[in-house]
């Protein structure tokens, strides 16, 4: 086992609300995987949270709990180097939530741009749930509970990172201790994967998505219906590649190159219709997929939750230890 106490940690984590798509790839799972051989690395189901603005759907959260978790082993995340965990499981995160909240002032996370931009997404109208506005804290708990020194996550996060960063430096000084590391984010790309409509994000609940668990059936039918550029109506009219859903996916995920520079030659010329574009893209993401569809057969579900029921244990003692200094330094240590 990789897990050991001298490495530096990183937590990142995921709102288990539906499959995860190939934003949250480009954009976290594959700097964890990435980041396993070198970091202690925590992989959180962020089951509280998603009960945020969820509360009156527990079966959507619990279904996907351990569907998130599988995602991640089939994208590589490997069991005995990285340690899953259920937020729920480790009540020492609520507690230190509770303190956290007395750290930070309400316009702070007022103020918090994602919280801000997520709270016009969902409608709340004047009912935005109290546990909503504050999940910016609770995560900050999530990460600081395992001391994490680094949180890989897509570029919407950062606010959220820095919060966390201004919690520990402000528990660490109130209460003249050191149990607290600042957490730097990584960021896996510079911005969010745009979706198959062309929307800045790909987001399941804009229906915009790519699937990891998609099959080579579901993928052709989504990239036949993606957004080109919208001024181009027949093949032989010059196109343009720049903020082109299809040419940011040719990108990133066709190893090809020749093949996409000699598309885009054709593309900006009126050189080629939509189908071939399209055509060679769902090839191109199919073959991304496939070795993530064969490491899927590997993890039957009786197997991920094994896994994560192990980590959960072993998050657990960590998040004990953490609790006990922290009560220390708080004096509540009774
Ligand atoms: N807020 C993150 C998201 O929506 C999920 C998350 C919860 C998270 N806790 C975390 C990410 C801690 C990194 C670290 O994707």
């Amino acid at each position: 086992m990789n897990q050991d106490n001298n490495k530096k940690r990183i937590l990142t984590g995921d709102r288990p609300t539906g499959p995860l798509h190939l934003g949250h790839f480009v954009g976290s799972i594959e700097s964890r995987v990435k980041f396993q051989d070198e970091y202690d690395l925590f992989y959180l189901i962020a089951d509280v949270q998603a009960l945020t603005d969820n509360h009156d759907n527990p079966e959507k959260v619990r279904s996907n709990v351990l569907q998130v978790a599988q995602d991640n082993l089939a994208c590589g995340l490997d069991p005995n180097k990285s340690t899953i965990f259920i937020q729920s499981m480790i009540p020492e995160i609520a507690e230190l939530t509770v303190y956290f909240m007395n750290l930070v002032s309400l316009n702070e996370v007022l103020r918090n741009p994602t919280v801000k931009t997520e709270i016009k997404e969902k409608n709340f109208g004047d009912s935005t749930p109290f546990g909503f506005v504050a999940y910016p804290v609770s995560q900050a708990a999530d990460i600081l509970v395992a001391k994490s020194n680094l949180v890989p996550v897509g570029k919407d996060q950062a606010p959220m990172i820095e919060l966390s960063r201004v919690i520990a430096r402000r528990f660490n000084t109130t209460y003249n201790s050191e149990i607290f590391p600042e957490p730097e984010a990584h960021f896996g790309v510079e911005k969010n994967l745009v979706g198959t409509d062309g929307d800045a994000k790909m987001s399941k609940s804009k229906g915009n998505t790519i699937n990891l668990n998609d099959d080579e059936q579901t993928v052709i039918d989504k990239v036949k219906r993606m957004y080109t550029d919208p001024n181009r109506l027949k093949a032989t009219d010059p196109g343009v590649i720049e903020g082109n859903p299809v040419f940011i996916y040719h990108d990133m995920f066709n190893d090809n190159k020749d093949e996409v520079n000699d598309l885009k030659e054709r593309y900006k010329t009126g050189n080629v219709g939509d189908v071939e574009v399209k055509d060679k893209l769902a090839l191109a993401i199919n073959k991304f997929l496939d070795p993530i569809r064969e490491r899927r057969k590997e993890f039957p579900i009786e197997k991920v939750e094994e896994i994560v029921m192990d980590g959960t244990k072993r998050t657990q003692e960590i998040a004990k230890e953490t609790m006990q200094m922290v009560k220390q330094a708080m004096k509540i240590d009774y």
